[in-house]
């Protein structure tokens, strides 16, 4: 125990935290977007969207050796866990390293790491309130924007990003999301001390093509919704996703 709580409040062990809850937040991004495409795949036979067989499979999954829904709420928690603590530590942080400022004339490369760290503070800010937003808005359904039906995906997103505002504000939010995950990527390569000058072009190169494609594959979400470009929502027995 006493390891732990001296790893947690030391500098290193901070950034240690903040890198491995990121991480596991990117995984999640990656596993969220994948199944997001989902819904340029169509329908099965029955006429049951692709996406909403997807969000039925991840309520399911682990049965009969785990109650339904158990597996998601294991993640849902790991999740949380992450977010909070992964804000706890980057405030602790970016506290400790005002104090350790030194006062007076500063050069210009200090005042580039701190607008970095204001940058990740402002757009981190922004994703934990679109967290939120997000969480009411397709999770819950407590939003007044579109339709909303429990497990009907497809038509939730159809009806939601009928409106171009709602659709803009997740594409925005989208892009500076690409912007922290990048700085963060490449925080995380170098808190994992995986940064070397031999290897950091390929790095950055990686930390570039991961973000683009996760913004990009977010974003043509709304974006095809948003120009008519998908077809309408059809109606089908929500009984057909009850095995
Ligand atoms: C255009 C971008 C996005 C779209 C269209 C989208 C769509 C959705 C939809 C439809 C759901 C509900 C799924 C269900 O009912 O099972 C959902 C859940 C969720 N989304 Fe997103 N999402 C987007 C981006 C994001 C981002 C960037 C984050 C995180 C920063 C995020 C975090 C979540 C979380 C935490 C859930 C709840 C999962 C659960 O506990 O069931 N989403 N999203």
């Amino acid at each position: 125990m006493n390891r732990i709580t001296t790893l947690y409040s030391s500098t290193i062990g901070k950034k240690f935290i903040a890198a491995v809850t990121g991480l596991i937040l990117f995984g999640f991004l990656v596993g969220h977007v994948a199944g997001n495409l989902k819904v340029f795949t169509g329908s099965t036979e029955a006429g049951v969207p692709h996406v909403d067989e997807y969000g039925h499979f991840l309520r399911i999954v682990g049965e009969p050796f785990l109650p339904k829904m158990a597996a998601l709420w294991i993640a849902r928690i790991v999740l949380l866990a992450s977010v909070a603590l992964h804000i706890v530590v980057v405030v602790q942080l970016a506290f400790r390293n005002l104090e350790a400022r030194p006062v007076g004339y500063v050069r210009s490369k200090k005042s580039a790491s701190t607008l970095a760290a204001l940058w990740m503070m402002f757009s981190g800010s922004l994703i934990a309130f679109f967290i939120v937003f997000h969480l009411l808005h397709f999770t819950l359904g407590a939003l007044p924007i579109g339709e909303f039906q429990h497990g009907a995906i497809y038509k939730n997103i159809y009806s939601s990003f009928q409106n171009p505002l709602i659709s803009l504000f997740y594409v925005v939010v989208m892009g500076v999301l690409g912007f922290h995950l990048y700085h963060g990527v490449w925080s995380l390569f170098q808190t994992l001390g995986i940064d070397n000058p031999d290897r950091n072009k390929s790095l950055r190169m990686f930390a570039i093509i991961a973000t683009i494609g996760i913004v990009v594959g977010f974003s043509l979400v709304p974006l095809s919704f948003m120009t008519g470009m998908m077809p309408e929502p059809i109606a089908y027995d929500p009984a057909l996703l009850s095995h």
